[in-house]
């Protein structure tokens, strides 16, 4: 089971600071959730804060793509070490050349898709590229906000899939606790992004708080 702290949520007065704080951590991954305000309404980081990030930490990075022409980021972000690229299914009406676009950079490709995406738009020839499938469990753009919980489902359906490709990594983000995890691990979850409830919420170490996770 990966966790990825949504690094949104983190201080970004004392981002170094955060960063450290999960040295020598295993099978965390930090995500980048990078917005346009285009194809979501709110505009985060890009490329400055990502190339520091990435010279400051060791922990494999995982971009998580909300803009409106993926492809570009493609070639853009090739520098930064990012581990995993995701970009949404909704964003492109080439999700198969783009995933094998970028699959020629990253170690990791992975498509997401917003709560209301029907499930049969990730077809079977895209599933056999992919490394991740990302199961937004909220409206793309913000943190904080609550766990929608149709996403159990979605998760399963997914599942259903890793017989046939035994690589796919299930990864699930917004409104991630303690609440959720363990029926989101039993429904066929992988990877589970957490801000709020890691950066945030409660007296736990963030130590604890992903162990709690994983739990
Ligand atoms: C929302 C982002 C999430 C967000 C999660 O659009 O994709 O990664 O940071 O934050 P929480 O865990 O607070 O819902
Ligand atoms: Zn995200």
């Amino acid at each position: 089971m990966i966790i990825s702290p949504s690094l949104l949520a983190c201080d970004f007065l004392n981002i170094e600071t955060e960063l450290n704080c999960f040295k020598d951590f295993k099978d965390t991954w930090f995500h980048l959730d990078i917005m346009d305000s285009h194809f979501v309404p709110n505009l985060t980081f890009g490329h400055p804060i990502v190339k520091l990030i990435s010279q400051k930490t060791k922990i494999p990075l995982d971009a998580h793509f909300m803009v409106s022409n993926p492809e570009f980021f493609i070639d853009t972000f090739k520098d930064y070490n990012i581990h995993n690229f995701t970009f949404h299914i909704e964003s492109t009406e080439n999700a198969l050349e783009l995933v094998k676009k970028a699959k020629k950079i990253y170690p990791s490709v992975g498509i997401s898709l917003k709560p209301k995406t029907p499930l049969s738009d990730i077809t079977d020839e895209i599933l056999k590229e992919l490394d991740l499938i990302l199961i937004m469990s909220v409206e793309p753009g913000f943190g904080g906000q609550s766990f929608i919980e149709d996403s159990y489902e979605r998760v399963k359906y997914f599942n259903k899939f890793k017989s046939k490709f035994p690589k796919l990594m299930i990864q699930v983000d917004g409104g991630v606790s303690n609440n959720n995890a363990q029926k989101l691990r039993d429904s066929g979850a992988d990877n589970l992004v957490a801000g709020s409830y890691i950066f945030k919420d409660g007296p736990l170490t963030y130590k604890d708080k992903i162990e709690s996770l994983r739990r």
